[in-house]
C-alpha cells in the first residue's frame, strides 16, 4: 500500500485540477487515422512536460490514453474533466489551444466542443 500511496503522490492524483482523455492508438481506429490519434498523443504528453503541468501544484493535468470515446467521427477526440467538455479533431494545433486556453485560462475552446455535460461543473 505505500509503493502504492507514493505513485498517487507522485501523480498528484489528490491535487490535479483536470484529467484529460484522448482517443489515441486505438484498437480499431474508427474517429481518426491510427497515426493521427498517436502524433496527438505525443504532442500532448510533449507539451505538458514542456509547460510544466505534468506535476506539481496546479493546474496540474492529468492525461490518460483512451482506446476510445465512443464518438468516433471527427477525432481525435478528447475530454476534459471536471468539466465534462468533449472536443472533436484535436489535432496537435488544437491540443495546444485546449492547453492554452481550457487548462492553463479555464476557457473552453468552444470551435472544437461538441458537446458539454452541465452535470460536471468545472
Ligand atoms: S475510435 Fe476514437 S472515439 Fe471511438
Amino acid at each position: 500500500m505505500q509503493n502504492l500511496t507514493n505513485t498517487a503522490q507522485t501523480l498528484g492524483l489528490s491535487t490535479a485540477r483536470r484529467h484529460l482523455f484522448l482517443c489515441a492508438d486505438q484498437t480499431e481506429p474508427k474517429c481518426c487515422a491510427k497515426q493521427s490519434g498517436i502524433d496527438s498523443w505525443n504532442y500532448l504528453k510533449r507539451r505538458v512536460t514542456e509547460l510544466g503541468l505534468a506535476s506539481g501544484p496546479s493546474p496540474h493535468l492529468l492525461r490518460t490514453k483512451a482506446n476510445c470515446l465512443r464518438a468516433c467521427t471527427q477525432g481525435p477526440i478528447a475530454v476534459v474533466y471536471p468539466d465534462g467538455t468533449w472536443y472533436h479533431s484535436c489535432t496537435p494545433e488544437i491540443i495546444e489551444r485546449i492547453l492554452q486556453e481550457h487548462i492553463l485560462q479555464g476557457i473552453p475552446v468552444k470551435e472544437y466542443t461538441f458537446a458539454q455535460n452541465p452535470n460536471f461543473t468545472p
